[in-house]
């Protein structure tokens, strides 16, 4: 029994030593920049899946901020490399330590996963291979587009996680109602399916169709017109039609899984909602919409941007919905905002009932009452 017993342990502790460590690689390449490029790639082994996970470290301060960064769907770490690139010179000022960019599952260099991952069980395997590297919280999170749902994913499931989060033109919890999407999300889907199948049958035709500027615009594919570093440009167009279709697959997937994502968003916050009037409560939040968007859009971005008492909310009038490529520097100077949030935070505003921080006055009166009762008895 006893020697079974050590052997069972003994087991369960190789196993696990394989599980999480042993089995992580490290390599410098794939860049984000053309020169300089001082980031660390790692493909970090979790329940079953590799993700890619691509950091860079301010050699120059010994501690500092913690930055993630989160793609649109269905786009992978290499749209951040104009952002990236405007970000380093400032990183010191910042006060970041790490800037930390990762591939979604089936996107760049990370595995595909045999099903589809809701956002809030990517934050859960975001958390644990962060772990694993030993970059530990608290974060701030920074999410374009789809990467809204996901930021407010991670923040709903682990908020004492994160200080701070950036949207960039993000999904807010309303997908889950969107009449587009409602309306096109088959079709979405049924676009990429006909990628795969011209990839497969014709791998070579399915290049040339992405290099001559066939695929939807917000199909994944940049063109060589996107204002990118070459190196982050390269990575995107060699990875896209990898004959494997792991990419198109991915992108497939992840459609999949888009409402069952934004529904636990949206009943998350109502959640909340029924007793607290700023659910995100005094997280420093800034929100960047794009004017381009349309007008129900900014509706639902203005919204999102109340659901903490602490946020900024940018309009961009210039850019498209790819801000990270359009408008890099708006990318980082949202960021200064954000962090200057978080070093200065804002007392926390009690919700639904009388707020006593603000008022002055009110304290006064009552620490009056009080001394003349005490007074009187
Ligand atoms: C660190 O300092 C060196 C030397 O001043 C500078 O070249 C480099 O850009 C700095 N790196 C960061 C991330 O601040
Ligand atoms: C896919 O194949 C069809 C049929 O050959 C063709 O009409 C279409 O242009 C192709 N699209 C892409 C993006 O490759
Ligand atoms: C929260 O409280 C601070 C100061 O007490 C105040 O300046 C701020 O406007 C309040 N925010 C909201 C959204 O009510």
């Amino acid at each position: 029994m006893v020697n079974n017993n050590i052997l069972y342990i003994a087991i369960v502790l190789l196993c696990s030593i394989f599980t999480f460590s042993s089995s992580q690689s490290v390599f410098t390449t794939p860049g984000l920049i053309d020169q300089n490029d001082f980031g660390v790639s790692h493909l970090v082994l979790f329940e079953g899946l590799k993700l890619h996970v691509r950091t860079y470290e301010n050699p120059n301060i010994t501690s500092g901020y913690t930055l993630l960064f989160d793609s649109g769907l269905p786009y992978f770490s290499s749209s951040w490399g104009s952002v990236l690139l405007n970000l380093i010179p400032k990183m010191t000022d910042l006060k970041i330590k790490n800037a930390i960019f990762f591939d979604r599952y089936g996107y760049g260099y990370s595995d595909l996963s045999p099903y589809g991952i809701d956002s809030f069980d990517f934050a859960r395997r975001l958390r644990a291979s962060l772990n694993i590297l030993n970059f530990q919280p608290p974060y701030v999170i920074t999410g374009w587009s789809w990467g809204g749902i996901n930021l407010q994913s991670y923040y709903l499931a682990y908020p004492s996680d994160v200080i701070g989060l950036l949207s960039i033109d993000g999904t807010d919890k309303e997908f889950y109602n969107d009449p587009w999407w409602i309306a096109n999300m088959g079709s979405t889907m049924d676009t990429f399916k006909s990628y795969i199948k011209n990839n497969t049958e014709n791998h070579d035709g399915f290049v040339l169709a992405c290099q001559e500027g066939r695929i939807g615009p917000n199909f994944g594919y940049y063109t060589n017109s996107v204002k990118l570093p070459k190196i982050a440009l390269k990575n995107n167009q060699d990875i896209y039609p990898d004959s494997s279709n792991k990419y198109l697959n991915a992108a497939t997937q992840e459609l999949g899984t888009m409402f069952q994502s934004s529904l636990k968003v949206l009943n998350a916050v109502n959640r909340l909602q029924e007793t607290e009037e700023y659910p995100y409560k005094n997280t420093p939040f800034v929100v960047i919409t794009a004017a381009a968007s349309g007008q129900a859009w900014m509706a639902r971005q203005n919204d999102m941007a109340k659901l903490s008492s602490n946020s900024k909310h940018i309009i961009d009038y210039t850019s498209s919905h790819h801000i990270p490529t359009d408008n890099p520097v708006e990318v980082v100077n949202a960021l200064t905002d954000l962090i200057s949030k978080i070093e200065n935070p804002e007392p926390l505003n009690s919700s639904g009932s009388i707020s006593f921080y603000p008022n002055r006055l009110a304290m006064s009166i009552l620490v009056s009452l009080a001394s003349a009762l005490l007074v009187l008895i």
